[in-house]
């Protein structure tokens, strides 16, 4: 089975080839990050014009990288939600049209279901049934991943995600979009506990999360400060934001261990690719005699990579009529 995947949800148009035998063969991606940069987030309109644009061409390039024709493609694999609708629609648009035309089975993915599954891309690879926290621009959850299918919501946040907290803060403290890059270099650079914020719901005795909160005790000590523009008052907030927000993180992942006794743990998401975070998550997961598994770091935001790899363990675990009614399905509806 060789399946193209193809990721189009938000402002990363992403392109990559899997095969059940040998693995990643290629994976290419474009941002757009320098395009919505000026107006400190993504733009929808912008976003789709962009992903019709690339989208395409990037599925040559992994044929390309990789020493493929479109005719070996077996199967595609897209992002079918969630996401800014008209993203969304450039990206499965093509992946229905391409499916059309080599007859072959398109399976819409779930955006979340493919950074949970890039995991499955480290080496070694998480064994299931393992716990899975999820930290992304619009979701932050904690999931019981029994198999492949089947996942249980153990908790979320009741409010703002942590990239969404991450994102408003730069926006606070005057750093580019997207912030949490730029939010974690600028905490390296502060004093820890020099500005304490708060940690909201860290002590509930559940699994659920908030962290509007958090964003506004941030605003809070910029409105306060005497001057808000000081390199070190900017260093240090940063520090307090990224430590409480760790804090809430691993209190919640260490109980939810607790719960389950589940001690092998996937964190993926754009998130998962703060350095802060992953430091503090292994420490705590390896002191419980756990082990701890992250997406290759370029694998942790959004790609086409992970939705190959969700895509091709769904097509994996149908039968073959199962799969020839997706080709139908094209055709017919
Ligand atoms: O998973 P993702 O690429 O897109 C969504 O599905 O939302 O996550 C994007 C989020 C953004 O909020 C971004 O600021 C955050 O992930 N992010 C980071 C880092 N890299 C990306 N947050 C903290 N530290 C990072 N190094
Ligand atoms: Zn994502």
């Amino acid at each position: 089975m060789l399946v193209l995947g193809i990721e189009s949800s938000c402002d990363e148009t992403g392109a990559a080839l899997i095969s059940d035998t040998e693995g990643l063969l290629a994976d290419a991606l474009h941002t757009q990050i320098d395009m919505h940069r000026a107006y400190g987030g993504v733009v929808p309109e912008l976003a789709s014009r962009d992903h019709i644009r690339r989208v395409v061409a990037l599925t040559d390039e992994v044929l390309e990288k990789a020493g493929k024709t479109r005719r070996d493609i077996t199967a595609i694999a897209v992002t079918e939600g969630p996401g800014l609708a008209g993203a969304l629609l450039a990206g499965n648009a093509v992946a229905h049209a391409m499916g059309f035309a080599l007859g072959i089975p398109v399976v819409g993915v779930h955006h979340l279901e493919g950074h949970l599954l890039a995991a499955r891309l480290a080496k070694p690879a998480p064994e299931f049934p393992f716990l899975a926290l999820l930290v992304s621009g619009g979701h932050t959850q904690i999931l019981r991943v029994e198999s492949f299918g089947s996942y249980e919501l153990l908790g979320e946040t009741l409010d703002d995600a942590a990239g969404e907290a991450f994102d408003k803060t730069a926006q606070l403290l005057g750093l580019p979009y997207p912030g949490g890059p730029a939010v974690s270099a600028l905490a390296d650079k502060g004093t820890p506990g020099a500005i304490e914020l708060a940690r909201p719901m860290i002590h509930a005795p559940n699994l659920m999360m908030s962290f509007s909160g958090l964003k506004t005790s941030v605003l809070t000590a910029v409105t306060n400060a005497l001057d808000p523009k000081d390199e070190a008052f900017r260093a240090n907030l940063a520090r307090g934001f990224v430590d409480a927000l760790v804090d809430v993180l691993a209190a919640k992942l260490v109980r939810a261990i607790k719960m389950t006794r589940l001690n092998h743990v996937v964190v993926a998401g754009g998130v998962s690719a703060n350095r802060q975070l992953r430091e503090r998550l292994t420490q705590e997961v390896e002191r419980r005699r756990g082990k701890i598994y992250f997406p290759p770091m370029r694998l942790c935001t959004d790609n086409g990579a992970m939705i190959a790899a969700a895509g091709i363990a769904r097509l994996e675990s149908m039968t073959a009529a199962e799969r020839e009614a997706l080709v139908d399905k094209l055709a017919f509806g």
